[in-house]
């Protein structure tokens, strides 16, 4: 029997552009769309853009353009980056459009019309930025906790829904459906918020004020609430298509604990009212904090998802993402980290039973896919660590450890490696007595490769079609596959290509953020006492040279924003030096300045380019910059001692 899959990400908001978080429930979201179509189940994956309300028109104003021009170039700014991080959705949805708006309409006057919409006055603590009221309880310092920001007190006459009426009814799904909201501990913080008394929803504005939303269909003077407005797109994507009987049932929504409030208290009490059955589960997953800090453009942290991708590949990328978070809980996104990460488990692990395997079969076999023999234990338990997985696998995905979910096959990827030692192939191929033993390991190796790049298909579609390419697969595969052995043909060539994960130079990537991101550190570690390094004698402070040299232009880097292309002219000599200095200095400042530079130093490729030298520069603890030069006029290329 076919199971059915429906899943929706939140709406994102057009004011800004899609940063890794965004990015991150969007791909988890099709992660996980991609797993259950692998398993053949009916899936539909809805995302889409939050278009209307009052931010969303200060930020069209502040761009010097009009709310309808704005969104437009925003949502598609959201779609383009979708489409290059291999986003599979099934539906995309705006809030301007009209199918959605005319069922928004029709949800409101029929709430209306029963009676659980009442006008009335209202007076509270109110964040634009959230778009919401807060109460003083919510706040924290007094501030709203999302942006730190002092909300301000509004009032004013607007139409109000009758939550607080559903409040016994909705604590009491709560209580009977633990499973509706996950993880527990958002289940928990829900009920925490329907003890005390909730409230009605103010879910209008005057047009006057802000005329950028949906008029409500009795009282043209106000427009409709954005949550409001944006939380229906979940059910007016499909209704709008009839596809509300075949997906509504099984609705799941993912989002991130920041919108809890309105899709755990708005969002099911609006569907109680509408008449709408209830979602099956709402899936709450924690923050990507950058470096331990919330993301903000104030702070200058915000990750974006384009730069990840176009530096490390599209999947290398989407499976640090889901393997580095524990649904549920916050994660720290480092750069460092990611890298790091593709090494062990991209490069190293699998990467490498790849290249072995491959390389083995070339050598031995003519890149021939062999035939089994008869399996002996070891054969039979690496079959096993595989074939298992795919029930395994779906358990935790529907379970949201996609972390987990992951583990699981680099577990049996690493066991597969152990096995190769553990055979010795190697030793095999030496005695012809043993071929058909070398035969059975090696094509153990394949089945065990092309197992791992169906179970790791969604996470990383790219990257194991060409696995399999390599191992001689085409074709589309689904999960069952995956439960069977002996799946590959016997006679068939291999193809091997591109290693399909590059290392990552980490010396060169730490030697990058030393030089970038060295005056953050500096900064926050900044201590009253002087630290000092461990002495030195003469003799090592003589290894070093030291050159005076004249930059000649500053150019952008091509792939770090950071970072300027310096070219120094070192008396005969011309250099190229890569420089961290991008704040602090522009290039005009730059060309024709005096600068020492240590010239002996190895070269090194910085982001992809060659760096031939360092120049010297001050640094205190608030990170102010200052180049070291000289008092008076010396020629380039005059030693520094
Ligand atoms: N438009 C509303 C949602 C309406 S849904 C009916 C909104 N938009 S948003 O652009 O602010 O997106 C919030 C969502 O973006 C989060 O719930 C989460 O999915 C994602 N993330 C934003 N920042 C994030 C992190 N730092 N970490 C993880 N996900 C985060 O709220």
């Amino acid at each position: 029997m076919t199971a059915t899959f429906y899943a929706t990400t939140p709406i994102f908001y057009v004011n800004a552009e899609p940063h890794i978080g965004h990015a991150y429930t969007t791909i988890l979201v099709d992660v996980a769309a991609r797993y259950h179509r692998l398993a053949g189940d009916d899936v539909r994956f809805l995302t889409g853009t939050d278009e209307h309300g009052e931010k969303i028109a200060k930020a069209a104003e502040a761009a010097g353009t009009t709310p309808q021009a704005y969104v437009d170039q925003v949502s598609q700014q959201f779609r383009d980056t979708w489409d290059r991080l291999g986003i599979t959705y099934d539906g995309f949805i705006r809030t301007t459009e009209s199918r959605h708006q005319k069922i928004v309409q029709d949800v409101l006057q029929r709430v209306y019309d029963q009676g659980d919409i009442i006008y009335g006055e209202y007076g509270g603590l109110y964040c634009v930025k959230c778009e919401r009221y807060y109460t003083e309880k919510e706040l924290e310092d007094g501030k709203c906790p999302q942006h730190d920001l002092e909300p301000e007190y509004r009032s004013e006459a607007n139409y109000f829904f009758r939550m607080e009426k559903y409040r016994p009814w909705l604590k009491e799904q709560l209580e009977t459906n633990p499973n509706l909201i996950r993880p527990e501990g958002y289940r928990n913080e829900v009920l925490a918020m329907l003890r005390e008394p909730i409230g009605d929803l103010s879910i209008s504005r005057p047009k006057e004020r802000v005329p950028w939303g949906i008029p409500l269909p009795w009282d043209e003077d106000h427009v409709t609430y954005v949550w409001f407005d944006a939380l229906l797109n979940y059910w007016s994507d499909l209704e709008s298509q009839g596809l509300d009987d075949r997906y509504w049932p099984h609705v799941q929504h993912f989002i991130a604990k920041d919108i809890l409030k309105p899709h755990g208290v708005f969002w099911p009490t609006m569907l109680k009212a509408a008449g709408i059955p209830l979602f099956q589960h709402l899936n709450v997953h924690g923050y990507w904090l950058v470096e331990d800090r919330k993301m903000s453009k104030s702070v200058g942290n915000v990750v974006r998802p384009l730069e990840l991708e176009q530096r490390y590949g599209n999947d290398a990328f989407r499976y640090f993402l889901l393997r580095d978070m524990s649904f549920g809980l916050d994660a720290s996104f480092h750069e460092l980290g990611l890298a790091e990460r593709i090494n062990a488990d991209l490069a190293n692990d699998l990467g490498n039973l790849l290249n072995r395997t491959l390389g083995m079969l070339g050598k031995y076999r003519s890149g021939v896919v062999p035939s089994f023999g008869p399996l002996t234990a070891e054969d039979e338990a690496l079959r096993d660590a595989f074939t298992s997985l795919p029930n395994a696998v779906m358990r935790e995905v529907e379970g949201l450890h996609f972390d987990r979910a992951l583990a699981m096959v680099m577990e049996a990827v690493a066991a597969a490696n152990k096995y190769v030692s553990d055979q010795k192939p190697w030793e095999l191929a030496k005695d012809e007595a043993q071929s058909e033993r070398l035969d059975t390991v090696l094509r153990g190796c394949l089945e065990a490769l092309r197992c791992a790049s169906i179970l790791l298909d969604p996470v990383m579609p790219g990257k194991m079609q060409e696995l399999r390419a390599q191992i001689g697969v085409s074709g589309d595969v689904i999960l069952d596959d995956a439960s069977h052995w002996e799946r590959l043909e016997a006679g068939s060539a291999t193809e091997p290509g591109e290693p399909l994960f590059p290392r990552v130079d980490l010396e060169a990537l730490k030697a990058t953020m030393d030089v970038a991101g060295g005056s953050e550190e500096a900064s926050e570690a900044a201590a009253p006492a002087l630290e000092h390094k461990p002495e030195i004698t003469i003799d090592d402070f003589a290894k070093l040279e030291l050159r005076v040299g004249t930059i000649t232009a500053a150019e952008d880097h091509p792939n770090a924003d950071r970072l300027w292309v310096l070219t120094v002219q070192v008396g005969p000599e011309t250099r190229t030096v890569v420089s961290g200095i991008k704040a602090h200095y522009t290039a005009e400042q730059l060309v024709g300045t005096t600068v020492i530079l240590v010239a002996n130093l190895a070269p090194v490729k910085l982001r992809g380019v060659l760096s031939q030298g360092m120049i010297l520069a001050a640094e205190d603890a608030e990170g102010n910059l200052s180049l070291a030069g000289l008092d008076r006029s010396l020629p380039d290329g005059s030693e520094v001692r």
